[in-house]
């Protein structure tokens, strides 16, 4: 089976006239593989839910190419155009519900659209929706009446109810708060676990890619700056974007490096552990045998999806000669380090 679900090529929009404007999407190309939960992440105005809306064609590209499932959606006509919307559900920051329909009818409404009226069918399709996203209790409620959380909800089943091929989600978390935000992300890796949906997602927020994707890209004024296994961006980001994101969130990539140099007088090493290697004690083994000392400056530990990891900034100590000695140990363990400049 074919694994890449999303090709996105050479992706440009304008929204004004072409020539003179910025663009708000700059030659974007991503793969999205089947299965996986992708997240898209960039500051407000980078062109992030530009880019989730030419995934179902709610906004057109203005130039490039994107396949799903091999077809290229680009060049389709209304009734591709509306085969289309059934294969890509879209969950929405402020939910987009139908307040004059009950949840039933709004989870339900989809179905009648793509054209379904066998009315004991459709109610067996959304008390289905209704068990997995938890709200079985609430099926003739309106909206009105539910908390955000249980909105988002409905908005989950509702975009889930023709069976699509892929969910996106813009800001989906975004006004909801810390602990409604973890329930639905929760609930969106076990759709994703027990359906194998893929989903494509924007967040302004590092935490939601750090809980719940597999991979990422980062947008920065249309572009993506770098993308790759969340592991590997958020641990070991390169560009500058990703770096200052990561600070402001408690990630120690670049964060209070200025005030700890001040403190240090020998070279710091950034290491990083993860997986199994984040419970080995690498440091008292590299003082042993080297006889060279470390000072702990920071230290943190965490887990990206379902994998830990930990972060040490140390200050190694002794005679300038030191680190050579240390960094060939660290090679030995295949600890990943970086000379902090
Ligand atoms: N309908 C539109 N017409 C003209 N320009 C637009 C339109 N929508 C977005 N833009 C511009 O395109 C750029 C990207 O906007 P977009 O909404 O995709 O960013 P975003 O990353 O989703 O931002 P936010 O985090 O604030 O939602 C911005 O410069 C924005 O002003
Ligand atoms: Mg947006």
């Amino acid at each position: 089976m074919e694994t890449t679900v999303i090709r996105i090529e050479a992706l440009t929009k304008h929204y004004s006239t072409p020539a003179t404007a910025k663009p708000a999407l700059d030659d974007i190309n991503l793969h999205i593989k089947r299965g996986e939960i992708f997240g898209i992440i960039g500051r407000s105005g980078a062109g992030k839910s530009t880019l989730i809306r030419t995934l179902n064609l709610l906004e057109r590209p203005s130039s490039g190419r994107i396949l799903i499932e091999g077809e290229d959606i680009t060049r389709y006509d209304d009734s591709g155009l509306a085969a289309l919307r059934r294969r890509t559900g879209m969950i929405f920051q402020h939910f987009n519900l139908l307040n004059s329909k009950s949840v039933a009818d709004n989870i339900a409404f989809p179905l009648k659209l793509a054209g379904n009226h066998d009315r004991t069918a459709i109610r067996r399709r959304v008390d289905e929706l209704l068990e997995l996203v938890g709200l079985g209790a609430l099926r003739d409620s309106y909206p009105h009446r539910l908390s955000g959380g249980q909105k988002q909800r409905v908005g989950i089943a509702r975009a889930l109810s023709n069976s699509p091929s892929v969910l996106l989600s813009d800001e989906a978390t975004s006004a909801l708060d810390p602990e409604t935000t973890q329930s639905i992300l929760e609930l969106l890796a076990s759709i994703n676990r027990q359906l194998g949906l893929t989903i494509v997602l924007i967040t302004h927020e590092m935490q939601v890619i750090r809980s719940l994707c597999d991979r990422v890209a980062v947008i920065d004024g249309g572009r993506i700056a770098e993308s790759g296994a969340v592991s590997d961006v958020f641990l070991h980001p390169r560009h500058a974007v990703t770096q200052s994101l990561l600070a402001e969130t408690g990630g120690m990539a670049g964060a209070d490096l200025a005030a700890v140099r001040l403190q240090a007088t020998g070279p710091l090493l950034r290491l990083t552990f993860v997986g199994a290697a984040t419970y080995q004690p690498v440091l008292s083994i590299a003082t042993r045998e080297t006889g060279i000392d470390f000072n702990i400056l920071q230290g943190s530990i965490g887990r990206i999806k379902d994998t830990p990891y930990g972060q040490l900034l140390v200050e190694v100590m002794g005679t300038p000669g030191a680190l050579p000695a240390v960094t060939a140990q660290l090679d030995r363990y295949q600890i990943h380090y970086e000379v902090v400049a």
